[in-house]
């Protein structure tokens, strides 16, 4: 039967139908995330932003998860499933983010403010959320701070610019760990400015994870998902979109009528592509759902410290 399918079918449509025919054999769920490429976002059962991934993780009754996203996406996954096999495609996939900000150095630096809470992105190692107090994500962090008393001194790691952006909007004073994403630090103001004045009409949209100057020229700020739904519900019909491109399939299907034009990195190059979400790809995904293999696998003793932080965002969600 394989070998018929390979022998009619060019490779991306055996593959696509193995990875169908893969889902319904292991009884897995697929969750994407957005900055996935287009292919993979058509096979997902569910499309998200971290945390609808989160939530969807949380709640499925599939006995494996398939995570086409980055490591620290299937980590929470598999945090929330201790008894699930949770597979992510590249092992490699991580996060610039979760990358630079190590727990050792984190926890010093937690130590030299012994008041404050550590309010932590999901962008994070799990060993990071383990000494945490509670998560966030770009959809609801405003949501998590405000939850504590204004008196409460916080520290917000590992992103520096939704740190900001966070702070200004609540009126909190957050001390911030000196992190950033490697994607959304690229995109060039000056060019999105250029844009702009080409496109009187067009409405800049960004994701809080860009840098103070690009929020400050933005007409709407929000996670992956809430540029989406801004974009669905708006009566405007151009959009200069500052983030990384993959969420354009999603814009672009839910919206043909509109454009929708991508912002530029200040490189003349595609770094605005996430190299790590990149790393996944139909054939790896193919092969992780044939093979069981890469899996996640967590010690017991970090995932129970690191799942007390998460659960705790989810309630406050
Ligand atoms: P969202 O939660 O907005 O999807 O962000 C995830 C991410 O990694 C952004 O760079
Ligand atoms: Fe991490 Fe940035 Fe890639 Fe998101 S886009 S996964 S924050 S490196």
């Amino acid at each position: 039967m394989l070998e018929k399918l390979k022998r009619n079918k060019s490779d991306k449509d055996y593959l696509i139908s193995e990875i169908r025919r893969l889902k319904k054999e292991l009884n897995a769920v697929l969750l994407v995330h957005y900055y996935q490429e287009n292919d993979i976002q058509e096979l997902g059962d569910f499309i998200g932003d971290s945390l609808q991934l989160s939530q969807e993780a949380a709640k499925t009754q599939a006995d494996v998860i398939v995570f086409a996203g980055v490591h620290f996406m299937a980590e929470t996954a598999k945090i929330l499933n201790p008894d699930k096999k949770v597979l992510l495609p590249d092992l490699n996939a991580g996060c610039s983010l979760a990358e630079g900000c190590p727990v050792e150095l984190l926890q010093k630096f937690k130590e030299k403010f012994p008041e404050h809470i550590l309010i932590t992105y999901i962008n994070s190692s799990a060993e990071v959320k383990a000494i945490s107090d509670v998560i966030c994500t770009s959809s609801n962090a405003e949501k998590i701070v405000n939850s504590f008393p204004k008196t409460q001194k916080i520290i917000f790691a590992p992103d520096k610019n939704l740190g900001k952006y966070i702070a200004k909007k609540t009126g909190r004073d957050m001390i911030l760990w000196p992190g950033s994403c490697i994607v959304h630090e690229t995109f060039s103001e000056s060019k999105i400015l250029k844009l702009k004045l080409e496109n009187p009409d067009a409405l800049v949209i960004s994701h809080p994870e860009c840098e103070e100057g690009i929020l400050n020229i933005s007409d709407f700020i929000g996670s992956t998902s809430s540029l989406l739904n801004y974009v669905i519900k708006s009566d405007k019909k151009k959009f200069i979109v500052v983030t990384e491109p993959g969420i354009l399939f999603q814009m672009r299907k839910k919206c043909p009528e509109k454009e929708f034009i991508p912002a530029l990195p200040e490189a003349a190059c595609n770094c605005n592509n996430c190299p790590y979400m990149r790393l996944n790809t139909l054939e790896k995904l193919y092969y992780c759902m044939k093979n069981g293999s890469p899996e996640i696998i967590i010690n017991e003793e970090l995932r129970l410290k690191a799942l007390k932080p998460i659960q705790k965002m989810l309630e406050l969600s």
